[in-house]
């Protein structure tokens, strides 16, 4: 497989190869390396650009002036590689301070010092040139139904990203706001769990015009739905803004496998949707094809390096058989003998009267249901080029 070029547009959370693998019940298995030196790495494995949290690169309780001397340091050091900054996130989840949320937090002090946490780093990440805001509000939820008044949380919530929303207009940044859907984890249950629930959210925004999604691949798959259904419906709400791929097995615990570990045939069609598009057009995600994973715990730093080499290759590996599935001209004559193209069709002529649909006769239902789609055979064709 070919290295990775710049216009791959591959790109990794710097939390992702910086993950010491502190879990639960585990110390760290790794080292932290300076942010400057993952960044490094990660251009050298073929990567475009970086991502992070304002505190995977500076402490919490960072001065102005240390805060501004690590930026410094590391945006001297993605320039000298040839990387790009293309998202910025907010930690608004590891502190004691968050335990109950940030935007959503019952304690209302506590909601402004996460919002003036976020709109600081709004801020970074304008100066930094970055097009994308992900908000990933992993601690708001709750454990215990008791515990909020749900209606006020989810209009706190609303008044949160309108707030940073406004900021951003108001400031004349070019930047969108990406919400990150996840079921749970480390909250019992995270408030926005799925796309279609962070999609409804958005549709009531003041300033939903500047609001969309970056989806991972296995918290949608986490609460047991298909990811390449969610992005698909983001990207026809014209909400797909970036996009956190990822590996999961199942309907457990937030894995962060490497891409396309897990559910293979799934992250196939993930790629073959980024990669060819919608078979009959419509619209394109051209973002970044961003990383979030996590080394598993088991890995050293030799390991690390392997996993994160390993999400491109994957990628890579299944755009070449995504291209090579659409091109062959037996998928072609199965589309079009499942009617595929046929849905592209609007549903009523255009100009149609409502009586002239009702009055309509050119169907035998008897013979329609007896008609064949050889929906099998088209996804084992798709599988013919993935491991055939
Ligand atoms: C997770 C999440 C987080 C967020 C990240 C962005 O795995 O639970 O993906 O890693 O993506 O914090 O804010
Ligand atoms: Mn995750
Ligand atoms: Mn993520
Ligand atoms: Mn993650």
């Amino acid at each position: 497989m070919r290295h990775p070029a710049k216009s791959d547009k591959f790109s990794f959370g710097l939390w992702t190869v910086g993950w010491q693998a502190v879990d639960p019940f585990g110390d760290a298995t790794r080292p932290a390396l300076d942010p400057w030196e993952y960044a490094t790495k990660l251009a050298e494995l073929g990567a475009y650009g970086i991502t992070f949290h304002d505190n995977d690169v500076f402490p919490f309780d960072a001065s102005d002036s240390e805060r501004d001397e690590i930026v410094g340091k590391l945006k001297d050091a993605t320039e000298a590689a040839g990387l790009v900054i293309p998202m910025v996130t907010t930690n608004t989840f590891t502190h004691p301070i968050f335990k109950d949320g940030g935007l959503t937090n019952n304690d209302r002090a506590i909601r402004r010092f996460g919002l003036k946490k976020i709109l600081r780093n709004v801020d970074l990440a304008a100066s930094l040139g970055a097009e994308v805001f992900v908000m990933w509000g992993g601690r708001e939820g709750a454990e215990y139904d008791s515990s909020k008044d749900l209606n006020a949380a989810f209009e706190r919530y609303k008044e949160g990203l309108d707030a940073v929303a406004g900021y951003i207009k108001e400031q004349g940044y070019d930047l969108r706001i990406g919400l990150e859907p996840k079921p749970n984890e480390p909250r019992g249950d995270i408030f926005l769990p799925t796309v279609g629930h962070a999609l409804g959210l958005i549709a009531e925004l003041e300033h939903g015009d500047i609001v969309g999604l970056n989806p991972e691949t296995g918290h949608e798959q986490m609460a047991g739905l298909n990811y390449t259904h969610g992005i698909a419906q983001a990207l026809n709400a014209g909400k797909l803004f970036h996009i956190d791929l990822n590996g999961q097995s199942g309907i457990k615990y937030d894995q962060d496998k490497s891409f396309g570990h897990g559910d293979l045939s799934s992250a196939f069609f993930t790629v073959d949707l980024l990669e060819n598009g919608f078979p009959g057009g419509g619209p394109r995600y051209t973002g970044p094809r961003h990383f979030d994973f996590k080394p598993t715990r088991t890995e050293g730093m030799e390991g690390v390096w392997e996993a994160a080499a390993a999400n491109m290759e994957m990628y890579l590996m299944l755009a070449e058989k995504a291209k090579a599935f659409r091109a062959d001209p037996y998928t072609q004559e199965l589309m079009a003998a499942a009617s595929i193209p046929e849905l592209a069709e609007p549903t009523m002529a255009e100009g149609e009267s409502y009586a002239d649909l009702l009055a309509s006769d050119d169907i035998d239902p008897e013979a329609a249901g007896e008609r064949e789609y050889h929906y099998v055979e088209l996804y084992h064709n798709a599988m013919r080029h993935l491991i055939g």
